[in-house]
């Protein structure tokens, strides 16, 4: 008998022919490129052995309690587990599957891309050019921050944080600081220096962070974390949104406590086109793009459904979150 499996969203057809070769499981989707409604995700996993979620959807006890006691796997289509209820998870005896490693380059080429396209004010010229702003070449006009000879603190040196520094060092980067729980031997690869966050923050001129979210980064960049900062600094997440306080970020972008901010992740997704954030000229923001390469979702689709196949089957899942 076929296992009941839910897609929460229309995916790379990559996952979906893994899926359907496997020839094990019934599937039901949310065929759509828009976020299930929550009704239809409690009405749509119940009974199924599987589900395939994405990080905008949240899992929590309701969702697990309308699947049932069929179900054995979650497989989310993302590296981050922020959005499932891991407590709750595990208390069931279900197993998850994630999307580490596959994702790590496109992660950090963004990140870069997002750094500098922050410090060298890349949308504000590209506005400039459109708007009849560029009247000349202007000695004074449009100038930002170089790389070459400065310091970058990256906040959380996890693969994606490594990937990151591995691409920011040839711009010239005279020091790499990193903080997080613990010293990494892998920093040596990048001349990294383990410091007190603190240290970090008051000496980067470029802050990345590339933490996960967990209740002790929750909120992390504050006001008192934007007052140590230098006032020539660029501050650069492409993690979690959560882990700002963006209402800190906006006092500390506006009145020139900092000096740009470039973001790939707010709260909520998606950012209100009202929000305050977009009226400013130094915060740049990205529609949480980080692994937006064609081949890149083509790689973590597959990689979810045979996650998701392995957690069915009862077998070795590719990637599965140590719980
Ligand atoms: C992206 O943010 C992911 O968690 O995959
Ligand atoms: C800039 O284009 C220069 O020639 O300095």
């Amino acid at each position: 008998k076929l296992m009941k499996v839910f897609i929460t969203r229309r995916i790379p057809q990559e996952g979906m022919k893994i899926l359907s070769a496997a020839g094990v499981c019934e599937v039901s989707q949310w065929d759509s490129d828009e976020p299930v409604p929550r009704a239809e995700l409690l009405k749509g996993i119940q009974g199924a052995h599987g589900l395939l979620c994405l990080l905008s959807d949240k899992i929590d006890a309701e969702v697990l309690e309308a699947a049932g006691p069929n179900l054995k796997v979650i497989s989310t289509l993302s590296v981050g587990f922020d959005h499932l209820a891991i407590d709750e998870i595990k208390k069931r005896g279900i197993r998850v599957g994630y999307t580490p490693d596959v994702l790590t380059d496109a992660t950090a080429e963004l990140t870069v891309a997002l750094l500098l396209a922050t410090a060298r004010r890349l949308p504000e010229g590209v506005e400039e050019v459109k708007n009849g702003g560029w009247s000349s070449w202007k000695p004074l006009w449009l100038c930002g921050y170089g790389l070459s000879g400065s310091t970058v603190g990256i906040i959380g040196l996890g693969r994606i944080g490594m990937a990151i520094a591995q691409r920011l060092m040839p711009f010239g980067v005279k020091r790499l600081l990193y903080s997080g729980r613990t010293a990494k031997p892998h920093a040596a690869e990048v001349n990294g220096e383990f410091v007190p966050l603190d240290t970090l923050v008051s000496e980067s001129d470029f802050i990345v962070v590339s933490c996960s979210l967990t209740p002790e980064t929750q909120g992390m960049c504050d006001k008192s974390f934007f007052s140590k900062m230098k006032p020539t600094a660029v501050f650069i997440n492409t993690s979690r949104g959560a882990v700002v306080n963006q209402e800190h970020l906006y006092e500390a972008l506006s009145s020139g406590q900092i000096a740009a901010a470039g973001l790939d992740v707010t709260t909520p997704e998606p950012l209100p086109t009202n929000h305050r954030l977009l009226t400013l000229k130094n915060c740049v923001v990205l529609p949480h793009i980080g692994s937006a390469t064609y081949s890149t979702r083509g790689v973590m689709s597959a990689l979810a459904a045979r996650n998701l196949l392995g957690g069915l089957q009862g077998t070795d899942m590719p990637s599965e979150l140590t719980l």
